[in-house]
């Protein structure tokens, strides 16, 4: 199935899910939850980057010094009860049922102007499916952006590819020897030259894909498509920042159900939904 960015989600979440395992996405609308979530988060970006124009700190600020501030940031948007609370809300208001979903916390992303330039920063870069880092096949993957953005600034998925298998070495991926050394490099908030050293998985195609399709959405909305897409974020050159939030969602009746997308080509090792955030009556 060709994703079409619809904004249409079912009323049923179980026909949502399945949509999304054979390919779908979808673009829910920003709403009350979402709305409220960018809100807080831009003002602690701006607080903590000591700027209210937080999409050009980096005229201001050198690279360690607003990876610095980012990855404290980052570990508290993971970590913090409330972050959790709020992406309950955020699912529930996507008619995902919080009491039936594990996930993995939000995460806030950064894409530089020119970031593509930077060799630390390349692994943002590859093409890739979310589940080569060890998530379930029910995986879906949430994404909202804090501004609105056009096409060229945001990713682009593959659909071709969405079913058949692409040459890629996620089998380097192992979960037990990411998180070995604590959560600091899986989260991305201390070390800086983790795209150097970190071992992350990536399409080994020559090429890339012929068939692209990308996609705008405005602040507040959320895309939400299987872990098993292929995409890659697209480089820019736009002058300004591009930030983000994702977070992963898996219903524990598809992992019980062995509902979700096809596996054609995730040889990486272990299962980080254990560690996911589960519902507390799971
Ligand atoms: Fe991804």
């Amino acid at each position: 199935m060709t994703p079409t960015f619809t904004h249409k989600i079912p009323a049923d979440n179980l026909d949502t899910r399945s949509q999304i395992f054979q390919g779908q996405t979808f673009i829910g609308d920003s709403n009350e939850v979402s709305l409220k979530l960018i809100e807080n988060v831009k003002n602690l970006i701006a607080e903590k980057l000591e700027t209210d124009d937080i999409r050009r700190a980096h005229l201001t600020l050198s690279d360690d010094d607003f990876f610095q501030r980012m990855g404290e940031l980052r570990r508290v948007f993971y970590l913090e009860g409330s972050y959790h609370q709020l992406l309950r809300d955020l699912i529930a208001s996507y008619g995902f049922d919080p009491t039936r979903c594990a996930f993995d916390p939000m995460r806030i992303r950064v894409i530089l102007p020119g970031g593509h330039h930077n060799p630390k920063a390349a692994p943002v870069y590859y093409a890739h499916r979310d589940t080569w880092y060890s998530h379930p096949q029910s995986l879906i993957v949430g994404w909202t952006p804090l501004h609105d953005l056009k096409e060229e600034e945001t990713f682009e998925f593959y659909p071709e590819e969405f079913d058949s298998a692409v040459p890629n070495d996620s089998e380097i991926f192992d979960y037990a020897d990411w998180i070995k050394d604590g959560p600091a490099l899986k989260i991305g908030w201390q070390k800086n030259d983790s795209g150097l050293t970190g071992g992350y998985p990536q399409s080994l195609l020559e090429t890339p894909p012929k068939e692209a399709k990308g996609f705008s959405i405005n602040a507040g909305e959320t895309l939400l498509f299987a872990g098993s897409q292929f995409h890659k974020t697209r480089e820019q050159d736009l002058g300004t920042i591009r930030y983000s939030l994702d977070f992963r969602v898996v219903h524990l009746d598809d992992v019980s159900s062995d509902r979700g997308a096809p596996n054609v080509d995730n040889r990486s090792k272990g299962n980080i939904l254990a560690d996911y955030i589960h519902p507390v009556s799971a």
